[in-house]
């Protein structure tokens, strides 16, 4: 066997990048877009001491999931792998990965209860990070082709708002007008690097631009004709990236124009959004979540809750209206103002908001904790918290994960002190291979 051999290969899994897994001659061998009961003559692209890489040359026989993609530049952007696979599949699939994952990392044998989907599992996120490049003598804008640094012109992207293209592609036909240049970070230079924009419930957008410079040429006209053509635009703000990397930390960010950040609305409250918060980007799913873990929590008046993790207080304000006392604890300064104003803005008394990290504060609070409610980012835990939560001897917890495999690690280390109760998957970005669990547990 060598590299540019063609091989047939029954598809017999999807493994947890999105790429169907075969077996040839004791190789396993993943594809790029092949599903589960797909046959195809596959190329092999790569190979590895017992594994190796391929590519799809022709499908053979077609799986009885296989869908026609919702998206003609899906195979190429890479961010919805699963496009192709029925969407019950999909979900049934990630109910089978989160179990292996259980079993193989934590050796716990549990079952998911249920994967919450969604009824229209299209335009659903809120938030649009698009880059811009430069094909020839045009700038476009759109994703990253994947695995590279190339830039594929944005079509219609089914997972936004179709309104969130439309002033994509108009903001990229400005920078083409006024001559603007492109970041290239081959040489480190050049203005327009990326677009964010997010809109609310309401459909009131915040547009960002991030550039490498503070100059915009032409700046006051690109501001002028955004908001005389879409109403919608609230609020545009530049970040300025001096980096060589896109990572959007030790930014500068300037108004242009408007407020500088967006209202939402949550469960009935009111939420501050700005363009660099972490606010969830599907609301709809959001909700569903957030009623599983007040389900999980039964929280009752007398009780006194933690919200570790808490970004910018979404669950603390929400558990605040059942509970005596709701404590927020979150690392990022920016999150906590946002916090305390979003508690001040929905005019709620009962709850508290600590700045640092929750495996510190959490020693620091006197009262004793009923419910503690966790939300780490994917690292999962520090084991410095988990010795606490032992030590505390906290009756309830609810572990909220978006990595499976640091859940697992995490839940195996708590499994001798704490009985699992309930496992809940919750699907927050279909047709990707993400998704977001909720776990019960109480002292054994
Ligand atoms: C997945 S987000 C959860 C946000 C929030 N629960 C929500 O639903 O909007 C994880 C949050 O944990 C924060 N964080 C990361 N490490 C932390 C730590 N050691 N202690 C407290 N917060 C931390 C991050 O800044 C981020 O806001």
């Amino acid at each position: 066997m060598k590299i540019t051999d063609t091989i047939k290969l029954e598809c017999e899994d999807i493994n947890h990048q999105g790429m169907g897994v075969g077996r040839y001659q004791g190789f396993l061998f993943f594809v790029p877009g092949l599903i589960i009961g797909d046959v195809a003559i596959v190329e092999i692209v790569e190979l590895k001491k017992n594994y190796g890489f391929g590519k799809i040359k022709e499908i053979l026989k077609i799986s009885p999931y296989r869908i026609e993609p919702a998206c003609p530049i899906y195979s190429e952007c890479g961010g919805c792998s699963l496009l192709s696979l029925d969407y019950q599949e999909q979900l049934n699939l990630k109910v089978r990965m989160a179990e292996a994952t259980f079993n193989r990392i934590g050796h716990l044998k549990l079952k998911v209860d249920a994967i919450i989907g969604m009824e229209n599992p299209f335009r659903y996120r809120n938030k649009a990070l698009f880059t811009f490049g430069r094909i020839k003598d045009e700038i476009v804008c759109g994703y990253y082709r994947q695995g590279t640094n190339e830039v594929i012109p944005l079509v219609d992207c089914k997972t936004t708002p179709h309104l969130s293209t439309e002033i994509a592609l108009y903001i990229k036909d400005l920078a083409n007008l006024y001559g603007l240049s492109v970041y290239d970070n081959t040489t480190d230079s050049g203005l327009l690097r990326q677009l964010m924009l997010r809109v609310n419930r309401d459909g009131e957008y915040m547009v960002a631009m991030i550039t490498r410079d503070d100059e915009i040429p032409h700046c006051n006209e690109i501001v002028t004709e955004l908001l005389e053509r879409y109403h919608e635009i609230k609020t545009i703000q530049q970040i300025v990236n001096r980096k060589n990397s896109n990572a959007l930390i030790d930014t500068e960010m300037r108004t242009l124009t408007g407020p500088g950040v967006l209202i939402d609305h949550l469960m009935g409250l009111s939420f501050i959004v700005s363009s660099q918060s972490f606010f969830q980007t599907n609301l709809y799913q959001t909700e569903k979540l957030y009623k599983k873990v007040i389900d999980y929590a039964k929280p009752q008046p007398t009780d006194i809750i933690v919200d570790a993790y808490c970004g910018v207080g979404t669950m603390t304000l929400i558990f605040a209206a059942y509970c005596r006392k709701a404590y927020g604890i979150e690392v990022m300064s920016e999150a906590i103002s946002d916090a305390r104003d979003n508690a001040k803005m929905n005019n709620i008394k009962n709850a508290e908001f600590f700045l640092g990290k929750a495996e510190l504060e959490i020693t620091k609070l006197d009262s004793p904790i009923d419910i503690l409610i966790v939300d780490p980012p994917r690292k999962g835990c520090d084991q410095v918290l988990l010795n606490s939560i032992i030590k505390q001897n906290i009756k309830k917890i609810i572990y909220i994960s978006c990595d499976v495999a640091t859940l697992a690690r995490d839940l195996a280390y708590l499994a001798p002190y704490y009985k699992i109760e309930g496992v809940t998957l919750v699907d927050m970005f279909p047709h990707s291979m993400h998704v977001e669990t909720a776990v019960m547990m109480s002292r054994k």
